[in-house]
């Protein structure tokens, strides 16, 4: 296993029983609003065939629930590695044409994976350096590329300044960043990414890209 300081933070931010209550709420409400969102968006653009490498996936429920489409795998990279045994459980259902691999670590420093689909669910805001993280998973992606993040709203700095204050007052080293919307776009354009569809609610962003043909 591969982790950075931040990773090692998130490791035990998002730790086992973190993973059964996040368990427990989508077996009983479904998937959350970001996922909810981001699966609209991919659905009509998965193919059977197609290789999921979902980054940061938590329990793996975008994966999960996108099987049915006829994923030949999916590859769910996670610090935590609570998350990911709670993910394998989940998966343990899926139909036996779609394989799962799960690895633990910082997905900038695993050895360089593909898929078609590469989806970053509320990660990148866990992440100091967003433009390490993107380029990775821009490089990794083959056709199609979907993230959400918080929105740059003063209200969404404040609920997260104050989350990070709280951590800091109870010595947990995890913390969370609104990073800025212009430059994540502007670098995955740089890599060749073109903005498809872009959905948002109070505090969240939920964008598909797709590969410019140039
Ligand atoms: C807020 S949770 C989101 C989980 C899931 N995507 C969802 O939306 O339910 C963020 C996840 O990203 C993981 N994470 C953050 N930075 C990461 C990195 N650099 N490499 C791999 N996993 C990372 C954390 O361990 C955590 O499970």
């Amino acid at each position: 296993m591969s982790c950075s300081c931040h990773c090692t933070a998130a490791a035990s931010h998002f730790d086992a029983r973190r993973a059964q209550r996040d368990r427990a709420r989508y077996e009983r409400n479904g998937p959350d609003n970001t996922t909810a969102l981001l699966l609209q968006e991919l659905r009509p653009v998965a193919n059977p065939g197609d290789r999921l490498l979902d980054v940061g996936g938590g329990i793996g429920v975008l994966g999960v629930e996108l099987r049915s489409a006829g994923l030949s795998e999916v590859i769910l990279v996670d610090a935590a590695a609570g998350s990911l045994a709670v993910a394998a459980e989940l998966m343990a259902g899926s139909s036996p044409a779609t394989t799962f691999r799960a690895i633990a670590g910082d997905f900038t420093e695993v050895a360089p994976l593909t898929g078609e689909i590469v989806t970053l669910d509320r990660v990148v805001c866990c992440y100091p350096d967003f433009d390490g993280l993107l380029r990775r998973a821009a490089s990794s992606a083959r056709r199609v590329l979907a993230l959400s993040f918080p929105r740059d709203r003063w209200y969404v700095s404040l609920v997260l300044g104050i989350e990070n204050l709280w951590r800091r007052i109870v010595g947990d080293p995890f913390r969370t960043f609104v990073h800025p919307p212009p430059a994540m776009a502007a670098l995955l354009r740089d890599a060749g990414w073109t903005l498809e569809t872009r959905r948002t609610t109070l505090a969240w962003c939920v964008e598909r890209w797709g590969r410019r043909e140039d």
